[in-house]
């Protein structure tokens, strides 16, 4: 076993999943804004910390994904943010790319950035505690798109940008995201996922990947949010896993799916039937933001100060989620 691998299956093992706290300044200060708080670098910092402070960390959340702000904060008891991770038995992870920029010639479509001094900063991120990190491309469904042109852009900078990580003794999480916008069916949905995952793994192969030692991030196979032909959460499952059984070679050890606008009762729901239903050797489970994060910080907006309430909270999602790692979620557990 090498150890890139290890640092993988530490990382998503026994139920464990990922907490994405990666939420750049901007997108931060949207998220904190509608709950009426002000994005201060404090407030920003607050949150997480109470959530890095949780008694889930322990027993659920075997990474977290940090923005660069936030690996370079301490905490309130001084302790600096990715060893109160490590503290916990969780593993820091960060956010290296620069975020999706219009792609030239293709206006509508996007092309993530960032590779730029990228080996200079991974090392950085390696002393500051990372051991892992992520990489997000992004993907909008139409009759034409993704093109030929994102879907092998982004592939070739995820392979290139997987290299490095790896280089630097780091586990890459490979993150393509076909979006859920739009009015495209879930059949539109499977289609394009699958050819968006094959091309970016011909890319990691041409790049000489250790693809034991990735993790993979996709979206789940959904109708868009504008679709009038929902499918139920069983066919989700199913689709999810027909996509990923014929786009990932056995040798990743785990798929860590994201949210992507899903409610945190959907995210938790089609998580478990894929588990329920997994046909295949990749361990399935979360790597949530929005889906783990939601109504924690609703009742942290109510009082910055209650530490204990805002815990409880997110412990709560985050035994849902692992449950829903191991098929053993059930809506009743909801409210216990
Ligand atoms: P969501 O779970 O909110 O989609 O965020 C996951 C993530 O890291 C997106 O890059």
């Amino acid at each position: 076993m090498t150890e890139l691998n290890k640092i993988a299956l530490k990382i998503l093992s026994d139920g464990k999943g990922i907490l994405a706290a990666d939420e750049s300044n901007g997108t931060m200060t949207k998220r904190l804004e509608s709950v009426n708080i002000t994005s201060t670098s404090e407030n920003r910092l607050l949150f997480r910390e109470t959530l890095f402070s949780s008694e889930c960390m322990t027993e659920c959340i075997g990474g977290v994904i940090l923005y660069d702000e936030t690996i370079n904060q301490s905490s309130i008891s001084e302790k600096k943010i990715p060893t109160l991770i490590s503290d916990s038995g969780a593993v820091p992870g960060i956010k290296v790319d620069t975020g999706a920029k219009v792609l030239a010639n293709s206006s509508e479509e996007k092309i993530t950035e960032g590779l730029d001094g990228l080996r200079e900063r991974l090392k950085e991120y390696y002393l500051l505690g990372a051991r892992f990190t992520k990489w997000r491309g992004v993907y909008n469904i139409s009759e034409k798109y993704p093109s030929k042109l994102a879907i092998n852009s982004n592939a070739h900078a995820l392979a290139r940008y997987s290299a490095l990580v790896q280089e630097c003794g780091m586990v890459p999480i490979v993150e393509p995201e076909v979006l859920m916008d739009g009015d495209h069916s879930a059949d539109d949905c499977l289609i394009k996922t699958s050819e968006v995952i094959q091309k970016c793994f011909d890319e990691l192969i041409t790049h000489k990947i250790d693809l034991t030692g990735i993790i993979l991030k996709p979206n789940m196979i959904l109708a868009g949010n504008k679709s009038k032909n929902k499918i139920s959460n069983e066919e989700v499952s199913f689709k999810t896993l027909e996509c990923l059984k014929k786009s990932v070679p056995i040798e990743v050890p785990g798929v860590a799916f994201l949210s992507g606008g899903q409610s945190e009762i959907e995210a938790t729901e089609n998580l478990n039937l894929i588990n329920k239903n997994n046909n295949t050797n990749f361990i399935m489970t979360y790597s949530y933001g929005r889906a783990l994060q939601q109504s924690a910080l609703k009742f942290w907006s109510k009082n910055i100060k209650d530490v204990k309430g805002t815990q409880n909270v997110f412990n709560h999602r985050a035994k849902m989620n692992t449950l829903a790692a191991q098929g053993k979620w059930s809506s009743d557990l909801e409210n216990k």
